[in-house]
């Protein structure tokens, strides 16, 4: 996650290049660093806000070429030695990404004499850039070395480069993480978003997946990944910088919704075998025998994390064969729960942070529990508390309301699941095989449900003046039910209801009229027909019915009056787009209904007390 930018131009580069960055500081960091380049690369890296970065640079800083990094940890904990850039002697280098072979990689620099001082997987790009650009006496340059290094990664990159060998020129690349070039009066930009420098010119380069080149003061060149030279457009950028931070979306909680294709890769990224049926979970440190002999698991959360939570117990229990309960961490604390040192907690927490589950996985820990936690900030308090960390990678979110961290967190319960049933012997790699490859097509997938918002928009507008609404769903599809019941009523302040759809009958149902619209998620599996009678049930109170659904699902349209569709995936699986399309709809009815979505009243992001 994080943000790249550099400078090469006519005035000194570090003012320029350490305003880039505090530009680019609300997408979240934890720490920063730039490196000039003056005949000599000079790095500087702090930890913590912009500010003190600034306050460890020297007055006499003199150079007009320099690349500069915020990042938000993923590999490795925010410490200086894992802030950007990285070093490999005369090669300095700023990336933003995950690169997802960066441990193969790694291990074979090692062989070739390389020490690695930081974490990251950055910093193997910095070394193979160093190895080979002294692989043929040095006399290579770094355009060339980039392209051959870029070959070799898989994963998503932009990246900015420094040799002291090339001292007026950057080389850049990118592959699925933005990187954009700003060619301005008294030189030219790099950036992940125009923000960075929008201050300084509005006339861009947008650089493509696999486009390589160099940026110097006077000078842009972009190439293919053959060498062939590319005649890019210059667009001039309309956007204030409001508008620019969230690249043109009108919220952040809309941005997020729209990252999701990207942000549920790098959760997976690397991590997932096709071909062998299983999944990596290098950093899960449970032995064999500990896993074989697991009988119960307790997966604590709060809010959106406790609804993913209830997917990861059905996952847990029909995958890898464990009974599992899941608890609101509120509740837990003060309970009495029956546990024994066998036994493993599963804390889910985006923030890392939030009170309850801190204090409910303390409380777990007394009981001798091994604990794992699955959260998305590197460094924060719950990876201190915890025997093993799953990190969710989905990138820094703004929204209070959670939707990428949600998904992010989906993905990495089906991948917990499948790791803990292949070791278990419960699935077959078969079977395991088949939940990879559609856990593989959901960024594509997610892709087609937000080319088609504008029929979820549609639905929401319809319905924006209700006061109840109702989300029915069973099995997999309840935690979908409760989480989009949860989403719109903190985001457009409409009371809605999510209900396992089967319980209905014994007391909600005296609610619905034909003034609740109610939601059914009613995609292809062992509860459809089941769901199918649900429906009828609210239809004959005169409820109106809209419903989620396979694309190819033929029955549903005699049944809903609304049916919105989403591309038809594996049953297990199918709950991650169901829950963006509700992402949707709760994003729209906000908005029809005037809503403050990105701050809903009286909640904040990250619940540090009681
Ligand atoms: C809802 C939401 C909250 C959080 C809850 C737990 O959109 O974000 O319900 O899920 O406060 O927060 P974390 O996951 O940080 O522990």
């Amino acid at each position: 996650m994080c943000g790249i930018v550099g400078y090469a131009g006519q005035n000194q580069a570090a003012p320029i290049l350490v305003d880039s960055l505090k530009k680019l500081e609300y997408r979240g960091y934890d720490s920063a660093g730039i490196t000039i380049l003056n005949g000599e690369l000079a790095t500087y890296k702090a930890v913590g806000k912009i500010a003190e970065l600034e306050a460890i640079l020297p007055d006499d800083l003199n150079a007009c070429i320099g690349i500069g990094h915020t990042r938000w940890a993923t590999h490795g904990k925010p410490e200086t030695r894992n802030a950007h850039p990285h070093m490999s002697l005369n090669i300095s280098v700023v990336h933003n990404g995950i690169i997802e072979n960066y441990m193969v990689l790694k291990e074979k620099l090692i062989t070739q004499g390389y020490e690695f001082e930081s974490d990251t997987d950055t910093e193997v790009i910095a070394h193979m850039l160093h190895h080979k650009m002294n692989a043929d006496n040095g006399k290579r340059d770094l355009l060339s070395v980039m392209k051959e290094t870029i070959k070799c990664l898989e994963g998503s990159y932009a990246i900015a480069a420094l040799c002291n060998d090339e001292p007026d020129r950057m080389v850049f690349a990118r592959k699925d993480s933005p990187l954009v070039l700003g060619i301005g009066e008294d030189g030219n930009y790099a950036a992940s978003d125009v923000t960075a420098f929008l201050k300084y010119t509005k006339d861009v380069i947008y650089i493509n997946d696999n486009e390589i080149g160099t940026l110097s003061s006077d000078e842009i060149n972009v190439f293919d990944l053959e060498g062939n030279s590319l005649t890019k457009d210059v667009e001039t950028v309309e956007w204030n910088l409001e508008a620019a931070e969230k690249a043109g979306y009108e919220h952040f909680m809309l941005k997020e919704i729209h990252e999701q294709p990207t942000s549920i890769q790098n959760t997976f990224a690397g991590k997932l075998l096709e071909l062998e049926g299983n999944v990596r979970l290098d950093e899960l440190y449970l032995s064999k025998e500990q896993i074989k002999n697991l009988r119960r698991a307790t997966i604590i959360a709060c809010g959106t994390s406790w609804n993913a939570g209830i997917l990861g117990k059905y996952l847990f229990e029909k995958l890898a064969g464990i009974h599992t309960d899941i608890e609101t961490a509120s509740e837990f604390r003060y309970g009495n729960p029956v546990l024994c040192g066998e036994e493993l907690t599963i804390a889910i927490t985006q923030s890392g942070e939030t009170a309850d589950t801190l204090a409910a996985v303390r409380s777990s820990k007394s009981y001798g529990c091994r604990s794992i936690a699955i959260t998305n900030v590197v460094g924060s308090t719950i990876t201190r508390e915890s025997d093993s960390v799953l990190y969710t990678r989905a990138g820094p979110e703004i929204g209070v309301a959670a939707t990428k961290t949600f998904t992010a967190q989906l993905i990495t319960l089906y991948m917990l699941a499948i790791y803990l049933g292949r070791s278990r012997k419960v699935i077959s790699p078969d079977d395991a095989k088949k939940l990879i490859i559609s856990l593989k097509k959901l960024p594509g997938q997610i892709q087609k449900i937000l080319n088609k918002k504008d029929a979820i928009k549609e639905c929401a507008e319809q319905f924006a003046d209700k006061r109840d609404y109702f989300f029915i769903g069973r099995y997999l599809n309840y935690p979908v039910a409760l989480e989009a019941a949860l989403k719109l009523k903190e985001i457009s302040y409409i009371h809605a209801e999510g209900y396992a759809a089967g319980e209905l009958k014994h007391g909600p149902l005296a609610l619905i009229t034909e003034d609740t619209p109610v939601v059914a998620i009613a995609t292809k599996g062992h509860t459809y027909d089941k769901v199918l009678s649900n429906i009828k049930e609210v239809k004959a109170r005169n409820a109106n019915v809209i419903a989620v659904a396979d694309e190819d699902d033929t029955e549903i349209e005699k049944y809903a009056d609304i049916v919105l569709r989403i591309p038809t995936s594996h049953e297990m699986i199918a709950p991650v787009l169901s829950s963006v399309a509700l992402q949707l709809l709760a994003y729209y009815t906000a908005l029809a209904r005037g809503c403050s979505i990105d701050k809903p009243r009286n909640l904040a992001k990250s619940v540090t007390v009681e």
